[in-house]
């Protein structure tokens, strides 16, 4: 449980630090604005966890959640320029993906007997994701207008997916099948 909790940690950071990234050079208002909310809450799931991870009696002295550097589905989100492609493959696709996962992760939690941080999953960190998604397909209505904005918009969804797939395994290598996203 502590594993897959310091994993969740990492993908908080790196969502933060994405949306913080983007909304810098984002022009359009309601996107930026809509980053600037992603990046506080996922900042605030990451003191949620952290503090979950204490009430389990987990030690985070000395823990660096970025240590090895940024992850290669967050490299490529932040080579991304424009906020139909950030959405798409940003907000869209990879907040779809936390979505489930974080589904699985707390029915994981529910039979390891932690309803707490299955509660935490459910009940405060879902109904944000959920929202970031959405953000993703009302800022794709709005922007994605022409057909090769839908097509760059396209391309950025599907690499999203082939990467995170990829990670998914190396996590599944190391014996964490049911990590939780961001
Ligand atoms: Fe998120
Ligand atoms: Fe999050």
């Amino acid at each position: 449980m502590a594993a897959l909790l310091k994993l969740a940690l990492r993908n908080e950071i790196e969502a933060a630090q994405v949306a913080a990234a983007w909304m810098s050079d984002t022009s359009e208002l309601d996107a930026k604005l809509a980053l600037a909310r992603q990046c506080g809450d996922e900042a605030k799931h990451y003191r949620w966890i952290e503090e979950r991870l204490g009430a389990l009696g987990a030690d985070l002295t000395g823990f660096d959640p970025l240590a090895g550097g940024l992850s290669p589905l967050s490299r490529y989100l932040l080579s991304l320029h424009g906020t139909v492609e950030r959405a798409a493959a940003g907000q869209f696709t990879r907040e779809a993906l936390a979505v489930v996962r974080n589904e699985v992760f707390a029915g994981f939690c529910d039979t390891r007997g932690d309803a707490e941080t299955a509660a935490l999953y459910r009940d405060r960190i879902q109904p944000d994701e959920r929202h970031h998604h959405e953000l993703g397909r009302r800022l794709l209505a709005r922007y994605a207008n022409t057909e090769s904005d839908q097509a760059a918009a396209s391309v950025a969804a599907a690499h999203t997916l082939e990467i995170a797939e990829e990670i998914q395994e190396l996590v599944r290598l190391r014996g964490l099948t049911r990590a939780p996203g961001c």
